[in-house]
């Protein structure tokens, strides 16, 4: 099936006012459109939005977005029937055909195509406020069965392995995957699942990273700083992750690297190395690595989670 990249996320939210307070007012996300109790957004390189937040009774995530190439939309259509997977064809604004699957492990996907394009504003300068959200990245799931969803999403979607996490005994842990040539568009995390672990967006370079921390500081935000600002080992990229008022997590990413060579070679980190999460060995937040956002199924119920049969955390962490 050919998925071109991630293309968006659809989050509940329980006051969409509060929440627009922090994706548009503080981190500068451009607001395109509202309808009914739902607001789309996008960062100032889209041509297309990337982040709908609808106001709900409680919070969770409605969809996992991927854009798929002209062929890709009936290709899903056929193996959501193939596979007998529910699955059902929605418009949204700007957006005719959007499918909606719930994958065998219970990710809310969907796929589109057609998208109405947005005026480019890439270099209106004058107009970029926060500290300048370029573009969606990635969305990093919490998988009780990381092996699996790894080789499921590489066999059916044709994903291809850049990094992955492994113990001592072979079993993995985490796996980060592409298609559009950077180091991932899905990141696959063992916990508690199906869950959003994180989504990620793309900021210019290191310096908007540091400029954010400092927008939430001096807003008297701190609280909403998990972690970082850091460089990963794993994806080499510079972080910060930050929990939205609902507790979603939202991380600023940037400088990683390219992928586009169909043999480039997958890096292993063991799970004993602390520089795989941040290079400079700085401890991680337990809360980064138990909490995540529920999911919802098609017919808008929470998604059953289970645990995973690998437990513990890795010694490093506090
Ligand atoms: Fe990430």
């Amino acid at each position: 099936m050919a998925i071109v990249r991630v293309g968006f996320l659809e989050l509940w939210v329980r006051d969409l006012e509060r929440s627009l307070e922090f994706y548009q007012g503080l981190l500068g996300f451009r607001l395109e459109h509202r309808e009914g109790k739902s607001a789309y957004l996008r960062g100032y390189e889209e041509l297309e939005w990337s982040l709908k937040l609808t106001e709900a009774p409680f919070p969770a995530v409605a969809a996992l977005g991927f854009k798929v190439d002209e062929e890709g939309l009936d290709q899903a259509r056929t193996w959501a029937q193939q596979e007998g997977l529910p699955h059902r064809l929605e418009a949204d604004w700007g957006r005719p055909e959007v499918l909606r699957v719930q994958d065998p492990f219970g990710y809310p996907l969907a796929f589109y195509f057609r998208a109405e394009k947005l005026p480019r504003v890439l270099q209106n300068y004058h107009e970029y406020r926060g500290p300048g959200i370029l573009r969606i990245d990635h969305l990093n799931l919490f998988s009780p069965e990381v092996d699996r969803a790894t080789r499921f999403y590489q066999e059916v979607f044709g994903f291809r392995l850049t990094e992955y996490t492994e113990d001592e005994e072979g079993r993995l842990w985490a796996s980060w995957l592409h298609r559009k040539g950077n180091v991932h568009d899905v990141a696959f995390t063992n916990g508690e699942g199906p869950r959003l672990h994180h989504f990620a967006y793309w900021l210019p370079d290191p310096l908007a990273i540091l400029k954010a921390a400092d927008i939430l500081a001096g807003a008297m935000r701190t609280d909403e700083i998990e972690r970082g600002p850091g460089r990963h080992g794993i994806s080499n990229a510079m972080f910060l992750y930050l929990r939205d008022p609902d507790g979603h997590r939202i991380e600023l990413y940037t400088s990683d690297y390219l992928t586009v060579d169909p043999d480039h070679p997958p890096v292993r980190w063991s799970l004993d190395d602390p520089r795989r999460q941040t290079l400079w060995g700085h401890r991680t937040p337990k809360s980064w690595f138990l909490e995540g956002s529920l999911l919802l199924d098609l017919e808008g119920k929470p998604v059953p989670t289970r645990a995973s049969a690998l437990q513990g955390l890795p010694e490093h962490v506090t």
